[in-house]
């Protein structure tokens, strides 16, 4: 097969990553891409390291089985505990997904900025890094403990969730923040929830857009766009009941079930 025409792969402990996804078939329309739910794993916010690089690699194994040409891992805790691992042992491009700390560092005027990841994703090396070159804003981290498990449940808009996120938002907003980050692919799918518990001058800042310009920029350095003009192809898998997979992708794509 033409290296260009090989298809994106793209994984995450779950549906959360249908997030970058779209993203990523806004940014790059003519690209085949699969898409892999380790739902049956999922969360992986709370899981040791070692299990976290175990399941990146079984799941970039898989995409890698299906010919892709390059790995987006849309999952912050998969990124932030296994890219480097899959990187040394792959020789394949990969794409990791950060927290924007940056961008909200720039744009915050209260010099005070929420963010909420997992467990993982906050208490791994990358992130400690990524905030040692913000010494100068007040980063309030806050552990987004159970909002996964409700996302998978296909319970966002629950009464469960609402309570969570007041419960983790209000110290947030009585320390005047004026940015929030969502850390894990996950929550841009309470975007409109938290958007009803915020005040009108916080901004919530996501990383799918940015994720999708660097697939772009990497591929192009790589020469392996592929430029055909014909719409791609998605596929979408996952290890668990594809009911919740399907609802978020609705009627223009199938969620399929697979043992892996
Ligand atoms: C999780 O599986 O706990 C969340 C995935 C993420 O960090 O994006």
């Amino acid at each position: 097969m033409d290296k260009n025409a090989k298809p994106i792969g793209l994984f995450d402990s779950g549906i959360g990553g249908t997030s970058i996804w779209k993203e990523i078939h806004a940014a790059l329309p003519y690209e085949d891409t699969i898409y892999l739910a380790d739902s049956n794993n999922a969360p992986y916010g709370l899981k040791p390291k070692q299990d976290i690089i175990n399941l990146s690699i079984k799941n970039t194994e898989y995409l890698l089985s299906k010919g892709c040409k390059i790995i987006v891992v849309a999952c912050n805790t998969a990124t932030t505990n296994a890219i480097k691992k899959l990187r040394e042992q792959y020789n394949v491009p990969f794409i990791g997904i950060e927290p924007a700390i940056k961008p909200a560092a720039i744009h915050t005027k209260t010099n005070t900025i929420g963010i909420l990841a997992t467990k993982g994703t906050l208490s791994s090396e990358l992130f400690s890094q990524t905030v040692s070159g913000f010494r100068n804003i007040n980063i309030i981290e806050q552990v987004g403990y159970g909002l996964v498990e409700l996302i998978e449940e296909g319970k966002i808009y629950s009464d469960e969730m609402a309570a969570l996120l007041h419960s983790y938002l209000q110290p947030m907003i009585a320390q005047n923040i004026d940015c929030l980050v969502l850390g894990c692919s996950h929550y841009p799918y309470l975007i409109p929830l938290l958007k009803q518990i915020l005040p009108d001058n916080v901004t919530i800042i996501d990383s799918g857009e940015a994720v999708a310009r660097q697939t772009k920029n990497i591929l192009s350095a790589n020469n392996l766009l592929n430029t055909s003009g014909k719409p791609g192809n998605a596929e979408f898998y996952t290890n668990a009941d594809p009911k919740v997979l399907q609802s978020i992708l609705g009627d223009s794509h199938s969620a399929n079930r697979l043992d892996f």
